[in-house]
């Protein structure tokens, strides 16, 4: 096995002089870069080239990723250090360095690493980019498919498999012994071969790396002939390194920005074995809907207090204690800040500590964030909510907080939100006033069709002209969750009998305006939660009866 990687090691150093036939650099030469297309048998203009910036919110998890195996790959000491000319090329002693496993297509045998770097002006060097950020350094630990000749593997849309690690650069500068032995070998005389005499292997330089992180694609090899032969496998953690020790490689080489720029990624898809934070979740059409929410990171999408949930009226147990609400500033008409368009929902926010919601059984006073919107299609109804199975056309949520929390601590508590969640109805005859709020709202819509737009509200809008005078006194409580991501179990849900009625043309707007529909989450599994109702006016809805019913109990008392 050792003298057949030798080998191999040999060729592939002879490879690209003997292919190539003219030199090429990064700087300060007639091929750079951009011209290494122009080299004779280069394919460095191809289409699966890298390296590539990796767009986390474009990543697919792919649960078929499973672990990387290493065999000796970790453990073996370093054998040897050259400078080539180009970079810093080591290579391992003992034998049979093998990587499997990963989604790879079977073993693949070490042949060498080597490293990207940037300039001794702190100027970052990785190859590979990830959301446009470039570390200061990256480790290549490249690996030739076992069984195949060089020549076989490059003709092998995946002959090589290239594992790259980012290396970033911490300030404390807590020396790292390995690094320091290795950089102490570190030489301009180009193509000498140095013998490592210290005992120190790739473990030693990778530190506390999780290998069950990381980016598959398909691509290149990085210098010309750019042959797209590589699997590639980017590890998502970075080796933390002090940067007096990332400084010693231009440094000490004489060699800087040894890094070939991002190429295009063209139709290729980058997997990954985890999600990305900054992953997006949607209602239909991405990989991220609703039944796969629960694989966000942080994610409580699929615990047992969830919302939205069907509510069925003769499973509803009243509660003397779920009285009237008292409601601060509803009526103020400056409360209203922005109206955003989130990408999955128009947002309405409020202007900090201005409104405020206590009462209505609610153990706490809690600040009014914001309120926002859900619906379904010109065709299908889309609230969130559904009674006795039935789905209204729209469904609109006011998002508080207690007021004695952060939102951060509001989040991680059980009662540390309050939605009110109030169902829209299509009724022509809607209320004059209601049908002025909704204009004012909805004329708005036009001015944040992009996503992430936002526009001011500068007429009189209130809360109370959104809702008219929708009976607020019957209503359904019970524990829930966001029902959105993360779905932290976070709230107290409090849902209104009845149903704010609102022109059918305003309605129309959201889905209209936006350019998306649909955007509810389905019913949720009660489990073992009660609905609790409130006692009075369940039946009874309109001022009129309320007034009723309020002497009556006052009389009673
Ligand atoms: C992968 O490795 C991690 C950490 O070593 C371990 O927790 C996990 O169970 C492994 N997964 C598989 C599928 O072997
Ligand atoms: C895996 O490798 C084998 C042998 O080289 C090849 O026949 C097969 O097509 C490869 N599979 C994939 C998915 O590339
Ligand atoms: C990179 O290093 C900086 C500075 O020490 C640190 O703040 C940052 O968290 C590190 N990045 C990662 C991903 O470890
Ligand atoms: C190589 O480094 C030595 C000192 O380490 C220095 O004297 C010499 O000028 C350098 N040569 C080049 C070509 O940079
Ligand atoms: C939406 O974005 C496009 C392209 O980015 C821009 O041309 C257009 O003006 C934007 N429209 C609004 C209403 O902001
Ligand atoms: C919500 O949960 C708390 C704590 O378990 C409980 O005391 C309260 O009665 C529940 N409220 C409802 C409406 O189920
Ligand atoms: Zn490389
Ligand atoms: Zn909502």
């Amino acid at each position: 096995m050792y003298p057949s990687s030798l080998l191999l090691f040999l060729c592939l150093s002879a490879f690209v002089k003997c292919v190539s036939g003219s030199e090429w650099c990064y700087t300060g030469c007639g091929h750079t870069p951009n011209h290494w297309g122009d080299l004779p048998g280069s394919v460095c203009g191809g289409n699966r080239q890298s390296p590539i910036n990796i767009n986390a919110s474009m990543v697919q998890m792919d649960p078929g990723l499973l672990n990387l195996t290493f065999v000796n790959l970790l453990s073996q000491n370093i054998k040897s250090i050259t400078n080539d000319g180009h970079t810093v090329k080591c290579t391992l002693g003992g034998n049979n360095s093998e990587v499997s496993g990963g989604g790879l297509n079977g073993t693949y045998s070490t042949i060498q690493f080597h490293f990207h770097w940037g300039d001794t002006e702190y100027h970052p060097g990785s190859e590979h980019m990830i959301d446009g950020q470039r570390y200061p350094m990256e480790m290549h630990i490249v690996n030739l498919k076992k069984g195949l000749t060089l020549e076989q593997a490059m003709a092998n849309p995946q002959g090589i498999a290239v594992l790259g690690f980012f290396i970033n650069a911490t300030e404390d500068a807590a020396p790292s012994e390995p690094w320091s032995v290795l950089t102490s070998y570190l030489t301009n005389i180009t193509g000498t071969e140095a013998r490592v005499n210290n005992t120190i292997s790739i473990n030693d330089l990778i530190g506390s790396v999780d290998f069950t992180k990381f980016y598959r694609y398909m691509g290149s090899l990085t210098t010309p002939n750019c042959t797209e032969a590589v699997v590639w496998t980017v590890f998502h953690e970075p080796i933390n390194i002090g940067k007096n020790l990332i400084q010693r490689f231009p440094l000490k080489t004489g060699l800087t920005n040894v890094y070939r720029p991002i190429q295009n990624l063209n139709n290729r898809q980058v997997f990954a074995t985890f999600l990305p934070a900054s992953h997006p979740w949607c209602y239909d059409h991405c990989v991220y809907s609703p039944s796969h929410w629960n694989l966000l990171p942080q994610s409580s999408c699929d615990g047992n207090r969830q919302s939205p949930v069907n509510i069925q009226t003769q499973n509803v147990v009243m509660d003397k204690h779920l009285d009237a609400f008292t409601y601060t500033n509803f009526d103020n008409k400056k409360a209203i800040k922005h109206i955003t368009n989130t990408g999955h929902t128009v947002e309405c926010s409020l202007n900090e500590n201005v409104v405020e919601v206590s009462g209505g059984g609610l153990e706490y006073s809690y600040s009014t964030l914001q309120l926002h919107f859900h619906w379904g299609t010109a065709q299908d109804p889309g609230s969130e909510h559904t009674v006795d199975s039935k789905r209204y056309p729209m469904e609109m949520h006011i998002v508080s907080k207690r007021k004695d929390l952060t939102l951060d601590a509001a989040l991680r508590t059980p009662n540390g939100l309050a939605v009110l969640g109030f169902f829209i109805e299509t009724n022509p005859t809607s209320s004059l006033s209601v049908t002025n709020g909704w204009k004012i709202l909805t004329n708005h819509l036009s001015a944040i069709q992009n996503i992430s737009s936002e526009v001011e509200v500068t007429e009189e809008l209130s809360i109370d002209d959104l809702l008219g005078n929708v009976n607020r006194a019957a209503y359904y409580r019970y524990n829930g969750s966001l029902t959105t991501p993360s779905c932290n179990e976070a709230v107290v849900w409090t849902v209104f009998k009845e149903s704010v009625k609102v022109d059918q043309n305003l309605i129309m707007m959201f889905p209209k305006q936006t350019g998306y529909s649909s955007v509810f989450r389905p019913t949720q599994a009660l489990n073992t939660r009660t609905i609790y109702t409130t006692t009075s006016a369940s039946s009874a809805p309109g001022p009129i009866k309320l007034l009723l019913l309020f002497v009556c109990l006052y009389v009673l008392l």
